[in-house]
């Protein structure tokens, strides 16, 4: 494989790591495109351009990697790489979450398959787990911690009485946060997340729009004693959980006991929880942020590739029914 890689930043730079250490994928780095070719780098000058149809036009290029920030952008390069009959590989959440729909079409159309094991809890295969082990019919619930920044900033505050600015900062320094980190902490990025996660699960396409989303920046100093005094631990938990005909999609702060498998973690890691009707509950944990986690991530899809995986096509329903706890008001 030839590969055209977008964005040479946090993600770009971690799958660049590790394809150095892999030996058994047989991937090539022909060319970065980055925005800003005048910037000092780490590599061969030649490696970089800031012309996109260097590599979108490149017949010997044959995968795309897409890791840039900007969702709209990135939308575009990757469907022209698509209907140039180009595999793609992407770990953009908001573009796959808001495009998602057209993007299955577009994959469909083409025969190429896009694969974005990257966009949704870094290093835990979820997207995989979900593809090939459960049946969409047959799935209940799906819960968990999809953001590795605030959960780091909430374990922090809470185990070491840390000050939100400041480990805000420091999650920030250590490349885990969003280039713009209010998505983070209003709880976006793990909104995103459980949007594509929920197509996965149970072959739903929603408009992010639709999840109602609470984030951490509310949780003040009672909380974060309560917490302390209680032996909580306050997560950011994504849900989406079969109610009758319905799905109750939620992205809310809450109190977990310190004896829970998802109150365990801690840090930048994120957990999921699957239910579905006979294998009952399934536990994955790993690191959900950082750059080798993800590149790593990113490298299992261009992996993949190279034994023609692609995620099953399904027929996927598009709904707005979406319920409620009967004591939501409440909770709120
Ligand atoms: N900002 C994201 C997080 C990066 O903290 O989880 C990984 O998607």
């Amino acid at each position: 494989m030839k590969l055209g890689i977008f964005g040479f930043g946090v993600v770009g730079q971690g799958l660049y790591h590790v394809l150095q250490q892999s030996n058994s994928i047989q991937a090539e780095i022909e060319k970065f495109c980055i925005k800003d070719i005048t910037k000092p780098r780490s590599l061969d000058k030649a490696l970089f351009t800031d012309d996109k149809n260097e590599l979108l036009h490149n017949d010997k290029i044959d995968v795309i990697v897409e890791l840039i920030d900007d969702a709209e952008a990135a939308f575009e390069i990757v469907k022209e790489a698509m209907n140039r009959g180009k595999h793609v590989v992407s770990a953009n959440k908001k573009m796959i979450a808001e495009h998602l729909e057209e993007l299955l079409e577009l994959q469909r159309k083409n025969k190429v398959s896009l694969l974005y094991e990257g966009s949704c809890c870094a290093s835990i295969p979820i997207i995989r787990n979900l593809e090939e082990y459960y049946d969409n019919d047959l799935m209940t619930s799906l819960e968990g911690i999809f953001n590795g920044s605030t959960n780091f900033i909430l374990t922090k505050m809470i185990n070491e009485s840390a000050s939100y600015e400041n480990v805000l900062k420091e999650a920030q320094d250590l490349g885990f946060a969003e280039s713009d980190p209010t998505l983070d902490v209003e709880g976006i990025d793990a909104r995103y997340k459980l949007c594509i996660l929920l197509y996965h699960a149970f072959g739903l396409i929603t408009n992010p729009d639709e999840l109602f989303t609470l984030g951490i920046t509310k949780i003040n100093t009672f909380d974060i004693e309560f917490a302390q005094k209680n032996n909580y631990e306050i997560k950011l938990i994504a849900r989406g959980k079969k109610v009758g005909d319905f799905i109750d999609a939620t992205v809310l702060p809450t109190f977990v006991h310190q004896s829970s498998i998802l109150a365990q973690t801690k840090n930048e890691y994120n957990a999921v929880i699957l239910e579905s009707a006979f294998s009952e509950s399934q536990f994955l944990y790993g690191k959900g942020a950082g750059d080798k986690p993800t590149g790593s991530a990113v490298l299992s899809d261009i992996s993949a590739l190279g034994y023609g995986y692609r995620y099953e096509y399904k027929k996927a329903s598009r709904t707005n029914n979406f319920a409620l706890h009967e004591d939501f008001e409440m909770k709120v």
